[in-house]
């Protein structure tokens, strides 16, 4: 199999774009765009299309086995998860951006510690009151399959960095604890649900399209609309 890889490339915030176009050859049938990746990193004699020496392409990845969410990029004009994705349904060429919503670090790395930034603003790491019973255990457990990869997040026509809409990203998260909490001790979560994630969706579902894992977005926003909108329990 032979692909020609157009990466776009930075060498670090701030500095002007362009792409490097990389022919690419492999005998293995499952190979993604991290398997091409790494080989090209790893081989120092890689040159592109025009001759000239490939520098190391900067990119993250950790598991590689789409349990991680570090290599979430911008494949063919989809968000996706590089080691997820199969050279063999790329076609003879594809392009390979980074996040375009993220401040760009360096090549196909993104900041996306917003993400997170916006999980604190929640406060959902200091809820110790949750526990999951019933069919409550089968929504906490649909939510912690989030990668926090920022797919959702780059999709999203309503979701920008720093605005009040906090997406899916966080919306997933929050769901787990909206089933999990009593309700005695909902009262803020509820508050900033409405604000910052109910108030924002425009309901396309385009992020479950692209969501990595999966996830059961659509029945996790409806269950989360009825407990902090609607105040009914719907598990
Ligand atoms: S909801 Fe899906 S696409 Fe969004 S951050 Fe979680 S795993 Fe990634
Ligand atoms: S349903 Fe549409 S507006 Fe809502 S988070 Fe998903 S992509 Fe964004
Ligand atoms: S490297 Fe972990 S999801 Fe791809």
């Amino acid at each position: 199999m032979r692909i020609l890889l157009e990466i776009l490339r930075r060498e670090h915030a701030g500095a002007k774009p362009y792409v490097q176009c990389i022919p690419y050859e492999t005998d293995d049938a499952a190979a993604t765009v991290a398997t091409a990746l790494r080989q090209i990193n790893a081989d120092p004699g890689t040159v592109d299309a025009d001759g000239a020496p490939v520098g190391e392409i900067r990119w993250e990845c950790s598991c590689l086995q789409k349990k991680c969410g570090a290599c979430a990029m911008v494949i063919g004009g989809v968000p996706r998860l590089a080691c997820d994705a199969r050279l063999s349904e790329c076609g003879e060429r594809v392009r390979i951006e980074p996040l375009r919503k993220f401040p760009v670090i360096a090549d196909l790395i993104v900041d996306r510690s917003i993400l997170f930034e916006n999980l604190k603003t929640m406060q959902l790491w200091m809820q110790e009151a949750a526990a999951a019973e019933g069919r409550a255990v089968d929504t906490a457990y649909e939510a912690s399959r989030c990668l926090q990869c920022g797919c959702c997040l780059e999709i999203c026509p309503n979701w920008y960095a720093g605005g009040v809409f906090f997406g899916t990203a966080a919306i997933v998260p929050t769901s787990r604890l909206l089933t999990t909490l009593p309700d005695a001790v909902q009262k803020e979560l509820r508050r900033a649900y409405r604000k910052h994630l109910y108030g924002g969706c425009g309901k396309s579902l385009a992020c479950r399209k692209v969501c990595p894992a999966g996830i059961d977005i659509d029945g996790l926003l409806v269950n989360s609309n009825a407990i902090a909108v609607w105040r009914r329990r719907r598990k």
